[in-house]
């Protein structure tokens, strides 16, 4: 019976007819896709952070107003990425406790600080740009549920890509020190945005299996050239220099050579030393532990009406 059910699973994702929660799947596929999604709705989470934290310092209250909806647009993200991983057996409980006792991975940028307002500007048209390159094909991802959750954040994150592209804008046609900290920010963000895409393919373990079956429709390396094909010209039109010397079109390959990333930098922060894992844990322990009085008075008012129901 193990044999047939393998065989229909198989059939069916070579045929792009997507997975649901009830269907028979491999065991390992359904780890894989709990390890990715959760690891993804801790990204959505912890990526509130470092933005959250200029939510009182935009410059005006248009920019304050947009970046506020833009925080809470992640946190939107984060829980519906948990419910993905929750149709698939995993429990909220458990994946949050992994996240705060430093068990569970997230994205490596979101370890890195926010010096300044052009660091904002920076994060919505680097990061948010990585993140739509890598989203877009999970639309299209195997599994129902995460590939439905990804078309509305792929929307989500588009508006986020140019309200940062915007403010990058803003700052290359204004005074000189704006420039100058848009340059900055570009300089600081540009490397660990690459790192963003995971390990070179030769590096990355999961890949092969996650292309067999369709989890991840590109490979990280593939991916990541698309990204950098597509920001050089934004850069050039923003009028800033792309923090590469190495960086060169290759008219054989149509796109672009650039330079060697920082592996260790890579693994260093994937494995908890980049300069804001520990301040990042720490926040979100501590939110969980001051709004533990809200889940309980929550619980305590439900019960209260279900018991007066029930009279
Ligand atoms: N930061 C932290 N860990 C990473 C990163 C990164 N940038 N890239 C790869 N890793 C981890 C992987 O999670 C994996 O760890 P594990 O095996 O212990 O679980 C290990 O490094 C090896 O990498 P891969 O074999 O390449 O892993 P995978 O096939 O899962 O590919 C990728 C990694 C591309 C991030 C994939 O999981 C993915 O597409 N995830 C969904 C998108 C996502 O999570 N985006 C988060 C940032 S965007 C945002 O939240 C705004």
């Amino acid at each position: 019976v193990e044999v047939n059910l393998e065989e229909q699973f198989e059939a069916k994702v070579a045929k792009d007819i997507r997975i649901e929660p009830k269907d028979w799947m491999p065991d390992a596929y359904r780890k894989t896709l709990i390890r990715q999604i959760s690891q993804h709705a801790h990204s959505e989470i912890v990526g509130m952070l470092p933005e959250g934290n200029w939510i009182t310092r935009a410059p005006s209250l248009k920019r304050k107003a947009i970046l506020l909806a833009k925080v809470q647009d992640e946190a939107g993200h984060g829980l519906y990425l948990y419910s993905a991983a929750e149709t698939l057996g995993a429990s909220r409980d458990q994946m949050i406790a992994d996240l705060h006792s430093g068990k569970a991975k997230y994205s490596s940028i979101f370890n890195y600080p926010t010096l300044s307002w052009a660091d904002i500007g920076a994060i919505g048209w680097l990061v948010d740009g990585a993140a739509i390159m890598n989203q877009v094909p999970l639309c299209r991802t195997s599994y129902g549920p995460y590939a439905r959750a990804m078309v509305r954040v792929c929307k989500e994150e588009s508006f986020h890509q140019r309200q940062g592209f915007e403010i990058m804008m803003t700052l290359c046609n204004g005074a000189p020190e704006q420039k100058k900290m848009a340059q900055e920010a570009f300089n600081r963000w540009w490397w660990p945005t690459l790192m963003m895409f995971g390990p070179k393919d030769e590096e990355s373990p999961n890949t092969e299996q996650s292309m067999r079956w369709r989890i991840k429709r590109f490979t990280n390396d593939e991916l990541r050239q698309r990204f950098v094909d597509m920001m050089v010209p934004q850069a050039e039109f923003l009028g800033l220099t792309v923090p590469d010397k190495d960086l060169k079109w290759n008219e054989a390959k149509n796109g672009y050579d650039y330079g060697q990333i920082d592996w260790d930098e890579f693994w260093s922060v994937v494995k908890g030393n980049g300069p804001c894992n520990k301040q990042r844990i720490q926040t979100r322990v501590k939110a969980d532990q001051e709004g533990a009085w809200v889940r309980e008075a929550a619980l305590a008012h439900a019960e209260k009406r279900a018991q007066r129901e029930r009279q």
